[in-house]
C-alpha cells in the first residue's frame, strides 16, 4: 500500500504532528491531485471563538441566552424595538433613566437580559427572582430584585413603587400566563412587552397602544443576521474583559448519553443555571 505524508492536528490547541496514511484510491467521477506547495494563512494559527477566558461549556451556553435579549431589544422591526446596540457609537449607557423590568432574572435568557439592559444603560434593572438569586443578579447589574412568589397584585405593587418613568420596556424571560398579565399590567401605553413564549396577553386592541411581541431569538434569521454578526464580535470582547458573564454551568455526565436525563431535568425545572452536554464523554456499551 502506498502512503503519503501528512501533517496531523491531534486535537483542538495541539501541535501538529508529522506521521503518514494511505493514499486513497479514487472511485469513479473523482481524481488524485498531488499538493506541491500550500500557502500559510494567518487563519492556521489564530485562535477563534472562544475568548481564553471561558471553558468550552461555558461558550456553549452564551448565545441561546444571549440572543433573546439582543434580538427584542436592537433588532429592527418587528422583529425587535431597533434601540440602539451598546456596541455602536452612542450606544454604551444611552438609556440611562429608562426604568425596566425584566421578569425571571435568574432563567439563562433573564441574566444576559439584565447585563444587556445594563450596558444600555436602562435604569432602574428590576427584576424577578426568587430571592436567594438576589446576590447573583445584583452582580450581573440589576438594581433590585423583587420576589417572583409575591401574588401579581403586590409584585405590581412593589414595581411601581420604584420606578418613576414611564415604563416603556419590559422583557419577559419566564413567559407564563402570570408573568404576562404583570407585564402587561405595569407597561405604559405605547410601550412593548417582549415575551419568549406565546402571547397570552393583549391580542385584543384595547386602545392602550401597549404591543406585545414575540421574540425569535436567532440571529440566523435572515433579517437578524447582520446584528448577529456585529454582535459577535462585541460578545466575544465582553466576555474576554468580564463585562459579560456566562451562565452558570452544569454538565450533564455522560455525553450524548445525557441528553435525555438532561432534557428530564431540563423539564423539572433548573435554578440559574444551564445545563450542557459534552458529546466527546459519550462512551459507546
Ligand atoms: N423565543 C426565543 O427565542 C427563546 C430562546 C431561548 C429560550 N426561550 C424560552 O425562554 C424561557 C427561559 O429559558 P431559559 O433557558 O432561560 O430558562 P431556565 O434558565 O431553565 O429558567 C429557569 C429559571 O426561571 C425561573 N423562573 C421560573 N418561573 C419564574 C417566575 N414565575 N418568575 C420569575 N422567575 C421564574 C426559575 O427560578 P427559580 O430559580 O426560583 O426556580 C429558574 O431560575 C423558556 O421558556 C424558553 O423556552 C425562548
Amino acid at each position: 500500500m502506498s502512503t503519503q505524508k501528512v501533517l496531523w492536528l491531534p486535537k483542538i490547541g495541539a501541535q501538529f504532528t508529522l506521521g503518514r496514511n494511505a493514499i486513497p484510491e479514487p472511485s469513479p467521477g473523482e481524481a488524485r491531485v498531488t499538493l506541491k506547495a500550500s500557502a500559510l494563512n494567518h487563519m492556521d494559527i489564530k485562535e477563534y471563538p472562544i475568548p481564553p477566558n471561558l471553558s468550552y461549556e461555558e461558550a456553549a451556553s452564551i448565545l441561546i441566552a444571549f440572543a433573546p435579549f439582543a434580538v427584542a431589544t436592537y433588532a429592527q422591526r418587528p422583529q425587535g424595538i431597533a434601540l440602539t446596540p451598546p456596541f455602536e457609537e452612542g450606544g454604551l449607557g444611552k438609556y440611562a433613566g429608562r426604568p425596566i423590568v425584566i421578569f425571571g432574572g435568574a432563567a439563562s435568557v433573564g441574566q444576559q437580559a439584565i447585563q444587556l439592559a445594563t450596558l444600555s444603560g436602562f435604569s432602574p434593572v428590576i427584576t424577578t427572582a426568587s430571592l436567594h438569586h438576589e446576590d447573583l443578579l445584583l452582580s450581573l447589574g440589576a438594581t433590585h430584585v423583587i420576589d417572583r412568589k409575591l401574588p401579581n397584585g403586590a409584585l405590581i405593587k412593589r414595581v411601581r413603587e420604584l420606578v418613576v418613568a414611564p415604563l416603556g420596556y419590559i422583557f419577559d424571560a419566564v413567559s407564563i400566563k402570570d408573568t404576562q398579565h404583570a407585564g402587561y399590567a405595569l407597561l405604559a401605553p405605547g410601550g412593548t412587552l417582549a415575551v419568549v413564549g406565546p402571547p397570552q396577553v393583549g391580542r385584543e386592541d384595547d386602545g392602550s397602544g401597549k404591543q406585545v411581541t414575540m421574540v425569535l431569538g436567532s440571529f440566523h434569521l435572515p433579517p437578524n443576521r447582520a446584528l448577529g454578526a456585529t454582535f459577535a464580535i462585541a460578545l466575544t470582547r465582553w466576555l474576554q474583559e468580564g463585562k459579560i458573564k456566562s451562565n452558570r454551568v452544569e454538565v450533564v455526565p455522560g455525553g450524548l448519553n445525557g441528553v435525555m436525563p438532561g432534557l428530564r431535568q431540563l423539564a423539572r425545572g433548573v435554578s440559574a443555571t444551564k445545563l450542557v452536554v459534552c458529546p466527546p464523554e459519550t462512551i459507546y456499551v
